[in-house]
């Protein structure tokens, strides 16, 4: 559609609104980019300087697109929630963390070069005050032990994190109440009245519609009809954002297919949005929650524990001051705090005047006999115990390989034990090791191809076919971030490998020095292609294979991965062989 933006008679500008082209937000930003026209004594005006002025105001262009950032467009910027401090991690933490590492590894193969992969703790708000007041301990140390064993966890999981933000850090302080300031400037920010329920397990205010009744042995209790958690009835001054002002702005963010994924998710915001949206409670009374970032205007409230913690991602991209790789690329996060991240955390970046993220990766959650895992019911899996049964490498490879993100997952470890053992340690490692092992490879090399074999054998027609296709398969796979699917694809070449040595016999071509080196090519080739794949999923793992094979470090990207090593036709030494992963007994 084609709108003229015209002044005392003229048609000043034709800007093209259509899903594909760059958008203003919203319909109220039309009206105030007329309004900026007004105040512009030029009789022509562009389209991107009533854009660039748009920007300069308290509303920020944005497109609704459905293409998002490609991976290989040399910027990425990567998060995971923050994490709460009032218990130790579990599994369920780890898979948040564990899928935003996998992700920008795999921009990073793609070619990205400027990376923001943020992660931190979550560590104000009354769920915080009330644990440390049961404990007596002073907060601030109660933190820091808690969100050292985040780091340690991450550390031991091979999170390959650039920015730790803890909230109770100077800087993030200092972010909050610049941004909280920034709002108020804005007029998006009034004193008002909140009476309702309040959830202190999930920091969440609710409508009555939100709240449900439950029976427990003490009587009929309130809890959140989402998430099972006790409510209480609150009644408090408190300070409100304009959240009601930015149906549209939100509309319009939510119209790209690509914003939010899996689509499931992305239906559930619409709905939300066409249902209305109230005005959002941003700050507690300090008399009830003094565990907070004062506000800059009245130091008698701090600010909502939500605020603070989305603002996390600013302080990580260095707000107040915003470099260009603002917005972030991916948000990753659990289906449990959509609601924030989908329409509270974008409205407040339009309300300021930034640009909202570019896309949301939600996963569902891992569940222990059908219930989800969380500290409260204490049915948690302590990822810490699984790494030194099934090691850190495995437990990555089993959140990604069975995690679906669209639908909740059992934890099994026991399946999980066969799994690794039947793709990792018999399937890929196996491959590889058998190979590289100086009874079929005595020269240790990796021994040229001779084609006229490739013509005879159907095994390896088949292998070199699923080669051609493969790189493609699983990074459409992982584009969508459907990783489950990526990997099954690797493990598919795998097995079309296996198969061909198992056909080939080459303990049998002793005497034929070409056709054993193409079999020993061939699947070495697929090894070599099935561990650059899975880096981002195993980096330890994937990188020892890669050291066997040789694989020069400037060669382990993306692009190389259907370059067939060895077109030269000569033979390669391999590196030092090391058992990739070992079998697991339990
Ligand atoms: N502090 C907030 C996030 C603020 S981000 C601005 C929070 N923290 S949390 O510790 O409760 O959760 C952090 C992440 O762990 C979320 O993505 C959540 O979905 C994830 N998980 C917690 N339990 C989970 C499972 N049982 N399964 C999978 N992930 C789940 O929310």
């Amino acid at each position: 559609m084609l709108t003229s933006i015209t002044f005392q008679g003229k048609i000043l500008s034709l800007m093209c609104i259509s899903k594909t082209s760059v958008l203003v937000a919203g319909f109220r930003t039309m009206l105030h980019v007329q309004h900026c026209c007004k105040r512009m004594r030029r009789t022509t005006l562009s389209a991107t300087l009533l854009l660039a002025s748009c920007k300069r105001q308290s509303r920020v262009a944005f497109s609704a697109s459905s293409s998002v950032q490609a991976p290989d467009d040399g910027k990425c910027f990567v998060t995971t929630p923050i994490f709460y401090v009032n218990a130790a991690p579990h599994l369920g933490h780890l898979y948040s963390a564990i899928i935003a590492d996998a992700i920008q590894r795999y921009k990073k193969m793609r070619g990205a070069t400027a990376t923001i992969f943020s992660t931190g703790t979550d560590e104000h708000g009354l769920k915080i005050q009330q644990a440390t007041k049961q404990l007596r301990v002073p907060p601030l140390d109660f933190c820091s032990d808690n969100s050292k064993k985040f780091r340690d966890l991450f550390d031991a999981f091979n999170i390959n994190y650039t920015h730790f933000i803890r909230t109770t850090n100077n800087d993030h302080i200092a972010a909050v109440q610049e941004f909280f300031n920034v709002l108020i400037s804005k007029d998006f920010i009034y004193k008002g009245e909140y009476t309702g329920w309040y959830c202190v397990s999930d920091e969440a205010f609710l409508t009555e519609s939100q709240v449900t009744e439950k029976k427990t042995v003490d009587g009929v209790i309130k809890v959140s009809a989402e998430s099972g958690h006790v409510v209480e009835w609150s009644s408090e001054t408190n300070y409100k954002f304009k959240l009601s002002l930015l149906e549209d702005d939100l509309k319009h963010w939510l119209k790209c297919d690509n914003r939010v994924k899996p689509k499931r998710f992305l239906y559930d915001l619409r709905n939300t949005v066409d249902r209305g949206l109230m005005d959002l409670s941003v700050s507690r009374p300090k008399e009830r929650v003094s565990w907070g970032v004062p506000l800059p205007n009245d130091p008698e409230h701090t600010v909502y524990v939500w605020v603070d913690a989305l603002v996390n991602y600013l302080t990580a991209a260095g707000y107040p001051s915003i470099p260009s790789v603002w917005p972030a690329n991916v948000h990753v996060l659990g289906k449990d705090i959509l609601h924030f991240h989908g329409v509270i955390w974008p409205a407040l970046l339009i309300a300021a005047g930034l640009e909202p993220p570019e896309q949301l990766l939600v996963h569902s959650h891992w569940t222990v006999d059908g219930v989800k895992m969380s500290k409260s019911l204490g049915n948690v899996i302590c990822p810490n115990e699984l790494k030194d049964t099934i090691t850190a490498e495995g437990v990555r490879y089993l959140l990604l390989r069975q995690g679906t993100p669209h639908a909740d997952g059992s934890w099994r470890t026991k399946e999980g034990v066969s799994m690794l053992n039947a793709d990792l340690a018999n399937g890929l490692g196996n491959l590889v090791h058998r190979c590289t092992g100086k009874s079929l490879n005595k020269d240790q090399v990796f021994p040229p191809l001779c084609q006229d074999f490739v013509e005879s054998s159907t095994h390896a027609q088949m292998l070199t076919k699923t080669m051609k296709t493969v790189k493609e398969d699983v990074a459409n796979c992982y584009d969508d971030y459907n990783f489950y699917l990526g990997i099954d694809r690797i493990m598919h070449l795998v097995h079309c490998a296996n198969l061909m040595v198992q056909e080939e016999k080459p303990w049998t071509l002793k005497d034929k020095p070409e056709e054993l080196n193409s079999v020993l090519h061939l699947a070495l080739s697929a090894g070599r292609a099935a561990a650059l794949m899975l880096l981002p999923i195993v980096p330890t793992y994937a990188t020892r294979l890669l050291d066997t094979l040789a694989v020069p470090q400037r060669d382990r990207t993306w692009s190389q991965i259907e370059a067939f090593p060895n077109a030269s036709h000569t033979s390669v030494p391999l590196g030092q062989r090391i058992a990739p992963f070992k079998k697991i007994n339990v």
